[in-house]
């Protein structure tokens, strides 16, 4: 997530590559969280913990589908940038809240 802030920085200083790089991050970061969110939600169910891991990671996942359909509409034209910047901002936090959690002992 912290990639996608460098390479949209790199982009709208006019670097082709960086379109490029961002799209490709945005689909993995889409497939890892909703694939590791549901991963985890199965694994680690009968963990509070770990629930709430799988849980905040499944909910990243919904949310980077639709930070993926606001970016590629503002790449399209449309104004989707001024929520498209702060969700970003947003699903950095969770990142962080995800990383604090997945430091937590599991009692599975
Ligand atoms: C974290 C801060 C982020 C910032 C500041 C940012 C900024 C931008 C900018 C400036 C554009 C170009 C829009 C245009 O051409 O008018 C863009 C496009 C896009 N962004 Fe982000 N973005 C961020 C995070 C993300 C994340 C986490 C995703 C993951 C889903 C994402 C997915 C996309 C997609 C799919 C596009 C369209 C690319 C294309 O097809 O050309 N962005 N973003």
């Amino acid at each position: 997530v912290l990639l996608q802030a460098i390479s949209a920085g790199r982009l709208l200083d006019g670097d082709s590559w960086a379109r490029d790089a961002h799209r490709t991050v945005a689909g993995l970061l889409v497939c890892a969280s909703v694939i590791g969110g549901l991963v985890a939600l199965v694994r680690l169910r009968e963990d509070a913990v770990g629930r709430r891991f799988g849980l905040i990671l499944a909910a990243l996942g919904v949310a980077l589908v639709v930070q993926y359909g606001l970016g590629a509409a503002a790449a399209d034209g449309k104004r989707t940038l001024w929520l498209h910047i702060p969700l970003g901002v947003v699903l950095f936090g969770l990142t962080m809240r995800l990383n604090v959690l997945a430091g937590r002992e599991v009692r599975a």
